[in-house]
């Protein structure tokens, strides 16, 4: 009976027009009037840094970096500059997969990386105070070279950074 009803239901969407047009897109479809032209790509667009974040970071770690603790996103506010004063900090900033993995081309992400650690930015002040600003280049060398196990590396980080007595928040997710 099940079985009879599965496939009454299948042939109903199959053979139901409104359903085609759902699945299969108009090739001829134009855009709407005054939208014609091309998008330009987050790589080619001029955008500033807090656009860029909020294009393609605000949605996992929120307006002010408070991210999202309970789904495993860390807070980065008032904290994220710490990285820098460890071994292998001022690279995971780079190679995290939200920032190396973005669309933003190596300039934009460095200099989102600098917006991001800027003293009355999201990290407070929290980066060093001889922080020396990322280039692109810089970017360039570490985006490509993927964490193996990103939770024990980022583990290892906090570790090190404990150990400088820096206070780990909890939300900062040790
Ligand atoms: C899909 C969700 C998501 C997006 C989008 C995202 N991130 Fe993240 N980010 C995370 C998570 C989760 C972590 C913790 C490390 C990990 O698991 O990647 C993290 C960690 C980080 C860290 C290191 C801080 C820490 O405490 O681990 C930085 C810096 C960072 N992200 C920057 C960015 C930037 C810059 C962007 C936008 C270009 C971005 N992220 C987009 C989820 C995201």
């Amino acid at each position: 009976m099940r079985s009879i009803f599965c496939v009454l239901a299948l042939t109903s969407i199959l053979v139901s027009p409104s359903g085609e047009a759902r699945v299969i897109p108009d090739p001829n479809q134009k855009p709407a009037p005054g939208n014609e032209a091309r998008q330009t790509p987050l790589h080619e667009a001029n955008y500033s840094p807090a656009v860029n974040y909020q294009l393609q970071c605000l949605g996992c770690h929120l307006t002010n970096g408070e991210g999202a603790p309970r789904s495993d996103v860390p807070m980065m506010k008032g904290f994220v500059g710490n990285f820098l004063k460890v071994e292998g900090g001022r690279e995971f900033l780079i190679r995290v997969p939200g920032s190396s993995l973005s669309a933003l081309n190596n300039q934009q992400l460095a200099e989102l990386l600098n917006w991001i650690l800027k003293d009355d930015g999201i990290a407070g002040s929290s980066a060093p105070k001889d922080f020396k600003p990322y280039t692109g280049d810089e970017v360039e060398t570490y985006r490509g070279v993927m964490i193996k196990d990103l939770v024990g590396y980022r583990k290892m980080l906090i570790e090190q950074i404990r150990d400088l007595n820096i206070d780990i928040p909890k939300d900062v997710m040790p």
